[in-house]
């Protein structure tokens, strides 16, 4: 019934690894309802494949890992998706930082949590301090995050800082970008949609102004290794020239 993808070569040697993949998972829910699911199970085997990806991207020397979680604009969905993306997150937590601590891995997360329940902020606190001498991999989660409210929330920082006299130099990209949630982590040199949709849906709208962008129709439930080796290797034929002319 479905097209069978075509073998990727899985070889990584001879090709530039990038160093910050961000991803925006999409179409959990509609994997659910081609199964006849209800969506919050769609969500489980999305975090299922977070885990998984995770493990990829450290294998193949991707030391920034950053994905979409749940977005400034996702409470808009109907109470019970979201509580059931609450208790799945919960779960996740727990799992994640024992995984992190075996793994040497960096944990963070971006995005305004006041706005979650306090167990899920302590939980959150937990992981990025519990994690933060870990140098395989950083991992970011993307949750109650919208690229708007980051760069409103941090002029707001700047404006706060202006008045108390801590802040006293002019406010260039560099003091703007020391702002934002992202601090700890450089700007992505990839992103990834999955399920077909090419639209960045306020996803580090400042962060990817040169990011190379990669769009696949396969679901996210269903991301591969495979396809985090594909979208490298589609990477790998970009010229990236930041403005100035091609080096090659
Ligand atoms: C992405 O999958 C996960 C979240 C936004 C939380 P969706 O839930 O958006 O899946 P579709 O787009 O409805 O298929
Ligand atoms: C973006 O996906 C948010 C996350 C992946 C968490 P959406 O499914 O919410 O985006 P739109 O509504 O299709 O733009
Ligand atoms: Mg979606």
């Amino acid at each position: 019934m479905f097209k069978r993808k075509k073998k990727t070569d899985l070889s990584v040697e001879n090709l530039t690894i990038p160093q910050h993949v961000a991803i925006i998972l999409d179409g959990n829910g509609r994997w659910a309802k081609k199964r006849g699911l209800p969506r919050n199970l769609g969500h489980a085997q999305g975090f299922a494949t977070v885990e998984k990806t995770v493990f990829h991207a450290a294998d193949l020397g991707i030391k920034y890992l950053t994905v979409y979680g749940f977005s400034t604009e996702n409470w808009k969905r109907p109470a019970e998706e979201v509580s059931g993306l609450m208790t799945l997150f919960r779960a996740y937590m727990k799992r994640l930082l024992k995984t992190a601590l075996e793994n040497d891995a960096r944990v963070l997360m971006i995005g305004e949590r006041s706005r979650f329940p306090q167990d899920i902020i302590d939980g959150i606190n937990e992981l990025e301090e519990k994690t933060k001498d870990n140098s395989r991999i950083t991992f970011t989660i993307a949750i109650n995050y919208g690229g708007r409210d980051e760069i409103t929330r941090a002029v707001n920082k700047m404006i706060q800082e202006a008045k108390d006299g801590t802040l006293t130099e002019p406010v260039t990209e560099q003091v703007l970008a020391q702002h934002l949630d992202t601090k700890l982590i450089p700007d992505p040199d990839l992103l990834i949609r999955t399920s077909g949709e090419q639209r960045l849906s306020n996803y580090l709208i400042w962060q990817s102004a040169y990011a190379e962008l990669y769009f696949t129709d396969v679901l996210w439930p269903d991301f591969s290794k495979e396809d985090l080796i594909e979208a490298i290797r589609y990477y790998n034929t970009r010229d990236r020239r930041f403005g100035g002319l091609s080096k090659k």
